[in-house]
């Protein structure tokens, strides 16, 4: 049921400080602050590469995932869409992993690209919602996350709890292959555990998030730039948009914008930027400048103090609370997801049943 909410949507969003905090309680010992035991099904020190698969919101969360699996583990990732993945003739490593993403646990290209990496010998693990979905049982390991059932086409909890599942894993593998030592898994774990309370806090600013809405609800196309995990980010921002308000977005990371896409810049578009306080910080604020000094109209949702620092002219600012650098982007989601779903209801459109989408694609 919807309780208080207009839409499951709206719901969904606001549930997750809670489930983001069931599925982090999943990995991580709160007590000790430790990770509990993971058990892979190839020993990750053997691991020259992983594979990441998965569909829409889902090969999102892989491409954050990426970042981190390669920043704390050391370990290359390469992160497909499952509908290319599978037909691609994709050498697959016999001794290698595979780890697929799906909240439905049944999506057709996902559970087609599984079938084809566990034939060719590799070992898989699934990030999956549904615990008894198809995918969830082909798989030898289950990372699961505990976003509980969503009903709203767009995903929101589940997102963020594969991103919650994806940081503990990452971290696991560092672990596993002693690139993360022991002080670095409790700094890094005490910054992923405050991820749900900062969650709760970008949920306080709904009515600020609704004011940038009212900027991009008369747009016809509207720009997502984000660098890091941020632009993943961006990536999943633009989706969100298309599919719940039919309006023309696309995400960029930040620094290909002068390859091509700075051409776009005019007084009518706006631009949406994702800037938290990560290592790429000033790098994004710089990239922010060169839209401005091109008459872009910039909807800031940044770091505290982003505004005024980056000195150039924003139309709308979001300041967001003080976030870690590493997990910024489980927070962020808050506001992305906020701003797609506002904007629906702002224009009048069905945030939890957007045209032409189902639920769980289980055709091609
Ligand atoms: C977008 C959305 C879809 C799904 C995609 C994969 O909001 O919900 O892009 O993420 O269809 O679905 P699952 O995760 O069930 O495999």
């Amino acid at each position: 049921e919807k309780g208080n909410y207009r839409h499951f949507m709206a719901k969904e969003i606001h549930e997750q400080p809670e489930v983001v905090g069931h599925t982090l309680a999943h990995y991580i010992d709160m007590a000790s602050m430790r990770l509990k035991p993971f058990d892979w099904p190839v020993d990750p020190a053997t691991l020259r590469r992983l594979t990441i698969i998965a569909c829409g919101t889902a090969y999102m969360a892989g491409l954050v995932g990426k970042y981190w699996i390669e920043r704390f583990a050391r370990l290359p990732v390469e992160v497909d869409v499952a509908s290319e993945y599978r037909y691609r003739e994709a050498p697959v490593d016999p001794d290698g992993l595979t780890l697929v993403i799906s909240q439905s646990g049944e999506t057709a290209d996902t559970l087609a690209s599984l079938k084809y990496v566990k034939e060719r010998g590799s070992k898989t693990v699934g990030v999956v919602n549904v615990p008894d979905s198809s995918i969830a049982r082909l798989t030898d390991a289950a990372a699961p996350t505990l976003a509980g059932p969503e009903i709203g086409v767009a995903s929101t909890k589940a997102f963020t709890c594969q991103l919650a599942a994806l940081a503990a894993l990452a971290i696991a593998l560092g672990r596993a292959r002693g690139t993360v030592g022991d002080e670095e898994e409790g700094a890094l774990l005490a910054e992923l555990v405050a991820t749900p309370g900062l969650i709760a806090e970008a949920l306080k600013l709904e009515r600020a998030t609704e004011k940038l809405a009212q900027g991009i609800a008369h747009a016809r196309d509207v720009l997502y730039l984000g660098r890091g995990t941020g632009y993943p980010l961006a990536l999943e921002g633009a989706l969100k948009l298309k599919e719940l308000t039919y309006i023309h977005a696309e995400g960029y990371a930040a620094g290909e914008l002068k390859h091509g896409p700075i051409a776009l810049i005019d007084p009518d578009m706006p631009v949406v930027v994702l800037a938290p306080r990560d290592a790429v910080f000033e790098k994004t604020v710089s990239n922010m400048q060169e839209v401005a000094a091109r008459g872009g109209r910039i909807i800031l949702i940044g770091a505290r103090h982003a505004a005024e620092e980056a000195a150039v002219e924003i139309e709308r600012f979001l300041a967001m609370p003080d976030v870690g650098a590493n997990f910024a982007p489980i927070v962020y989601a808050v506001p992305v997801q906020l701003l797609a779903y506002h904007t629906a209801v702002l224009m009048g459109k069905d945030a939890d049943q957007p045209r032409n989408l189902a639920k769980s694609v289980t055709v091609e």
